[in-house]
């Protein structure tokens, strides 16, 4: 992996001076940049066509990154690449909500940054992701110019929600000029990492208050900040130093309580809520409780608390249980299969990662104290596997609910739908070759990543992503990734999603309902 990363780096540098259109290959790595050679029109044969509502067999044909045709027997003129898709089916390429790329944390930076975050992601089927953007000292636009500079190494489409870590008069006019100027449309607010990112509950309602005035989508880390704060020093005092103490320190029950809250202060001033990271069977609860009442609320479950459950955690061997922190923790055995099965009933609505990766020598930073290792693990490259085989392979969920919950509704969520998150004339030609009858296997030797580490290690299941095409470029094919840094498009993400429909109507109702202020009868002192 050492010699891979540095290939990569060097790539990346040689490709800037020769303005990301040089020719260079290592096939031996399974890693190639493009060239202007890629074709720019491809047809897609025979196979099985999958959106969120319908599937059928019909031939997908491309051109200069744009879908023209989706329909039977297609035919077309010499020099056009085709592929025969036959048995195999043709989806719209994953789009990841909740990501962090080159992100600055716990003291350290992610070792994944927008080259090798998103070549990772191409592997694996996903061809845009939605990252966090966080203040610079609590400026948005000092934020937001950091993120640009971060992903001028970007090989895939990708958006931007932002952060808010602070309250005072410039936040709410900086982030009325991310809606309206910079193609955010959402904003994330952390209950938890006291001391850090943490927001306390005025400041989340005045922000739940401004998302609302502007058509954004206001997100939230549920966790009780300052309870995680209190069971920290308990199991410090108890001699609980190791990753364990992580999971025993913040226990469901303070998710459940944070994603309350959050759901009610959202109820309080009628704004739609986006719950990230759900982990318990407790905060999903919450969610099913408040969409049943009417509400607006969005969870979102991520791969690692799908799959993975907390027994590793108390491995005997330090990096194999410290890379496996993450926050909410990775939870007992049981709540990843309710939180399947909230998916496949629709409770939870689309699936993210959290990729947010650390290698060993980072992770080791907390060998004699939990609270100093940093929280984050990875899943861009693997997520479209591992929901397929734990939820379609394990006849959960159906190819067409698997497209949803990995692509269409993140579109629609954000705004962007059906630009991305379709198979239909006129999309964005982000689109995956999925051989159901294959298999994938996977390992830290063999990822794309840069971590030295993979929480999904060893695993193997059924279907594999065979070809990626993004933006019209067949950028993975034979296990081989080409990819130009700074080909990347940044997605704006206009305001006003679906959840604001009506919401009007609902806030009239609410102002008749307060029969009020009564039209009273002055005594006559
Ligand atoms: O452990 C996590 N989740 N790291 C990334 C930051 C966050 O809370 O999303
Ligand atoms: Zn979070
Ligand atoms: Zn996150």
């Amino acid at each position: 992996m050492t010699h891979f990363r540095s290939l990569i780096l060097l790539l990346t540098v040689s490709l800037f001076s020769l303005n990301g259109l040089s020719q260079s290959c290592d096939s031996g790595l399974g890693y190639c940049d493009a060239g202007s050679d890629l074709p720019s029109k491809i047809l897609i044969k025979g196979g099985t066509v999958v959106n969120a509502e319908h599937q059928e067999v019909a031939d997908v044909y491309v051109e200069d990154g744009l879908i023209v045709a989706v329909r039977p027997n297609i035919k077309v003129a010499d020099g056009v690449r085709v592929i025969d898709a036959t048995g195999k089916f043709v989806m719209p390429g994953g789009i990841d909500p909740h990501t962090h790329l080159a992100m600055e944390f716990m003291g350290t930076e992610t070792i994944d940054n927008f080259f090798t975050g998103q070549a990772a992601a191409l592997a694996g089927g996903t061809t845009m992701h939605i990252d966090f953007v966080i203040p610079v000292d609590g400026s948005l636009s000092k934020g937001y110019e950091a993120y640009v500079e971060k992903a001028k190494l970007a090989c895939m489409d990708y958006g931007f929600h932002m952060a808010i870590t602070k309250w005072d008069d410039i936040v709410p006019k900086e982030m009325e000029i991310m809606v309206k100027e910079k193609g955010i449309n959402s904003f994330k607010f952390f209950m938890a990492y006291k001391g850090s990112l943490m927001v306390s509950d005025d400041l989340l309602l005045e922000g739940l208050k401004k998302c609302k005035s502007l058509g954004a989508l206001a997100m939230v880390h549920a966790e009780n900040g300052d309870a995680v704060f209190e069971g920290q020093k308990r199991m410090i005092e108890l001699g609980i130093t190791g990753p364990e103490g992580h999971a025993l320190s913040r226990p469901p029950v303070l998710e459940g309580e944070a994603t309350a809250r959050a759901i009610r202060l959202a109820a309080f001033v009628n704004a739609p809520l986006y719950v990230v990271h759900v982990m318990s069977t407790d905060a999903m609860e919450e969610i099913a409780r408040a969409q049943k009442s009417g509400q607006r609320v969005i969870g979102e479950p991520v791969v690692s608390g799908l799959i993975l459950d907390d027994s590793v955690l108390w491995d005997p061997d330090f990096i194999t249980a410290a890379k496996f922190v993450m926050s909410p923790p990775i939870r007992a055995l049981g709540h990843g299969k309710t939180l399947q099965a909230a998916l496949s009933t629709g409770v939870l609505k689309l699936v993210g990662t959290d990729h947010c990766t650390f290698n060993s020598t980072q992770k080791s930073f907390g060998i004699d104290d939990f609270r100093k290792i940093p929280n984050g693990v990875n899943g861009l490259e693997e997520r479209m596997h591992l929901v397929w085989d734990a939820m379609v392979e394990s006849g959960q969920m159906s190819a067409t609910d698997y497209v949803r919950v990995t692509s269409t509704e993140c579109a629609k969520l954000f705004n962007i739908y059906p630009r991305k998150g379709a198979i239909l004339a006129g999309s964005d030609a982000d689109i995956i070759i999925f051989n159901p009858n294959a298999t994938f296997h996977i390992s830290a030797k063999s990822h794309h990543s840069r971590s030295d580490t993979n929480v999904y290690e060893g695993r193997s299941g059924k279907g594999k992503v065979e070809v990626t095409i993004a933006g019209g470029r067949i950028v993975w094919e034979n296990e081989e990734l080409k990819v130009v840094p700074g080909s990347g498009k940044y997605i704006s993400m206009p305001p006003f999603n679906y959840l604001y429909h009506g919401i009007d109507k609902a806030d009239a109702r609410y102002l008749t309902s307060l029969k009020a202020p009564v039209n009273r009868i002055r005594p006559s002192l």
